[in-house]
């Protein structure tokens, strides 16, 4: 298949078209303010199924329903409670996703993988907003990756995971936020967050009081509330560590896994990149005084070591307080939650 790569530069005709493939059932990847999307009917089983295989997507794990207008929630959602109208009134459009009780027959079933609940969200970027308005159709979109690796902040990303798979792909430059929108889940007795992420677990209890938080639920060994939580996620090529302890320890951690015949790749702050001697490929993601950067580079980051000949990457773990619990929520993901800790 051959792909289409339009920039938003060349004008607004391509709104226009790409809206014309999504609705044909074809499948379209956009930027959200998070992370880029792949787009398709949400309505539509067949184009929904595009989005599965593209990816590479187990078809257990359920996709966001994107939306440009509350109003268009009326024709597929049941009901919105209290506290999630508060949340949608605060923090929409941008990065949050409420699960609410879906309306039968309305979202396609491969959507919501089976359930009776879906998830949906309203992005604030322009070019992500736009093509939802012109649109007019409840769009299905996961992030635009191949399942497991880092989601996409730029269309450069999507191009290297989807380039042959997909229809279209809008490149509207990099993403701000970096990270995916916070998912909350209205289906049982109390709010629970089930995916940190651009709107912090902070702001959204100053909205609503308290809520519940899915490290909670699966402490309890439960089984993972939202379906994407089970499978790895977010891991570049090489396997990552997370490295806990003084800079002592992380130059003899890089001298005895270099002894060991490993290329050691670092995905660190500017300021521990500043402390440590040792010579080894080193991608610096960001000030600790300024986390939003933080967040906004770390998958870009991620992917920059499989273009190099890293074997191992050792990571620094962040303060999880604001958008650290996100940034905190992805590494330990992305290193399968492998740390090395010294004392
Ligand atoms: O920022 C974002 O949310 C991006 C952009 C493109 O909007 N999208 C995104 O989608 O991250 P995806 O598919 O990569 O992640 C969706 C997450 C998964 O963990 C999935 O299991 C969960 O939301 N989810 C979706 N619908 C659900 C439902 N009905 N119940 C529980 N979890 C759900
Ligand atoms: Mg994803």
């Amino acid at each position: 298949m051959e792909t289409k790569l339009w920039s938003i530069d060349q004008g607004t005709h391509i709104y226009m078209e790409a809206a014309e493939l999504l609705r044909q059932g074809e499948t379209v990847a956009f930027p959200t303010e998070t992370v880029y999307g792949l787009g398709a009917d949400a309505t539509n089983e067949k184009a929904v199924q595009k989005i599965f295989e593209a990816k590479g997507r187990p078809a257990d794990n359920p996709l966001i329903v994107h939306i440009a207008s509350a109003s268009q929630m009326d024709e597929f959602i049941e009901r919105i409670p209290e506290k999630a109208q508060k949340l949608i009134d605060e923090f929409w459009p941008g990065p949050l996703t409420l699960i609410l009780p879906m309306k039968k027959g309305t979202i396609a079933k491969n959507a919501t993988a089976g359930l009776d609940t879906v998830g949906v969200r309203m992005p604030v970027h322009p070019v992500g907003l736009e093509l939802l308005r012109i649109t007019d159709l409840p769009i299905a979109a996961p992030s635009a990756n191949r399942s497991g690796r880092p989601s996409p902040t730029t269309a450069r990303h999507v191009e290297e995971d989807l380039t042959g798979k997909i229809s279209a792909i809008i490149d509207g430059g990099s993403t701000g936020v970096g990270l995916e929108s916070t998912v909350v889940d209205f289906a049982g007795e109390m709010p629970t967050i089930l995916r940190p992420g651009g709107v912090s677990t902070e702001q959204i209890e100053e909205v609503i009081g308290p809520v519940k938080s899915a490290k909670n639920v699966i402490a309890k060994e439960e089984a993972p509330k939202a379906p994407g939580m089970k499978y790895t996620h977010y891991a570049p090529e090489a396997p990552v560590y997370l490295v806990k302890g003084d800079v002592a320890f992380w130059e003899e951690q890089i001298e005895q896994a270099e002894q060991k015949g490993e290329s050691v790749g670092l995905l660190i702050s500017d300021e521990l990149a500043s402390e440590i001697q040792a010579a080894v490929n080193t991608i610096k993601i960001g000030s600790t005084q300024k986390m939003e950067d933080i967040a906004r580079r770390l998958y870009d980051g991620l992917r920059l070591f499989d273009h190099t000949d890293v074997t191992l990457i050792f990571a620094e773990p962040f303060d999880r307080s604001g958008i650290g619990e996100a940034i905190m929520n992805r590494l330990e993901k992305a290193a399968g939650n492998k740390y090395l800790i010294g004392d």
